[in-house]
């Protein structure tokens, strides 16, 4: 099947959709972007990626270049152009086109808008009970990876690291030790006394958006969620650790590079975690549209 692209106004086949060669997220990833999961037809927290692609937009002071009502009629279309039933759509917004030079042009140009769909999310649900590997990486990305920028270079080396190692991702590790997030997805970690941790949300994180309702999740089922820094060295003690992401939910992992988490199996935490997010997703409605 032919997919099909909303790029700056019009739906093309994929195929046939170009961008300028002078878009300035092309030439200095000056763009932002969403992934959002389509489960059963519904979105999954599109509320929350909408707030998210302001943020990214405010903080690069690119101008908004619809309401949140126009992306969501877009969004709707290109899942329905794609017949998308479970799935993920793209969403990116660039400052737009110029001659290039460094500065934002004086005469702020039209942002460029791109939005893709594709069919499937992420892994399966025996690569999660199961549990997956991980790799550890040197986090050598700017100091502002809270913007979604699309400058993922670190990001897609960590990952082919990660690839190449057989492993699932990369787990960020700064050069004083803490632990950041994943390549693509938050790091979480559960202590020996069953608290449940993750990096605050800081500059030097995506603050995640399956990040915010695993925390409601955990939190409603009386857990106690603490946002805090932790080392390697903590993940290594930890009695589960995990991750989660828009295509990845909740997913357990088992091992970190040679070191085996706890005794190599998903913890009850992470699969209690994983099933609360599976029921949440499975209980979208159309509501989920509302913005
Ligand atoms: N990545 N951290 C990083 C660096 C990410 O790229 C992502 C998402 C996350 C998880 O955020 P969320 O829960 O909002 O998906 C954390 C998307 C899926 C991607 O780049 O494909």
């Amino acid at each position: 099947m032919t997919h099909v692209a909303y790029v700056n106004g019009r739906y093309v086949p994929q195929r046939q959709a170009v961008v300028h060669i002078e878009d300035r997220g092309y030439q200095f990833a000056d763009a932002v972007y969403e992934v959002t999961c389509i489960w059963n037809g519904k979105p999954v927290d599109h509320a929350g990626h909408m707030a998210r692609l302001r943020r990214s937009l405010g903080e690069l002071r690119i101008a908004v270049p619809m309401s949140d009502a126009a992306f969501t009629a877009i969004i709707r279309e290109v899942v329905r152009l794609n017949r998308i039933k479970n799935g993920t759509v793209y969403i990116q917004v660039g400052r737009g086109v110029a001659v290039r030079n460094h500065p934002f042009p004086t005469k702020a140009p039209k942002p460029s808008v791109v939005i893709t769909a594709k069919h499937g999310t992420g892994p399966s649900e025996a690569i999660a009970q199961a549990g997956v590997k991980m790799i550890v990486h040197p986090d050598i990305r700017w100091g502002r990876v809270d913007i979604k920028t699309v400058g993922l270079l670190p990001n897609a080396l960590a990952k082919q690291a990660a690839v190449e190692a057989k492993a699932f991702e990369a787990l960020l590790v700064q050069a004083d030790g803490v632990v950041t997030e994943a390549s693509s997805s938050n790091a979480w970690l559960v202590t020996k006394d069953k608290t449940i941790v993750t990096h605050p949300s800081t500059h030097k994180i995506l603050s995640g958006i399956t990040r915010a309702t695993v925390m409601k999740l955990a939190q409603k089922a009386g857990y106690t969620v603490q946002e805090r820094t932790f080392t390697l060295d903590d993940v290594y003690a930890a009695k589960e650790v995990f991750l989660s992401g828009t295509t990845t939910f909740v997913l357990p992992v088992v091992q970190v590079d040679e070191r085996i988490i706890a005794n190599g199996a998903p913890g009850e935490i992470t699969l209690a975690l994983r099933k609360a997010y599976l029921n949440y997703v499975n209980g979208l409605d159309d509501t989920a549209w509302a913005v």
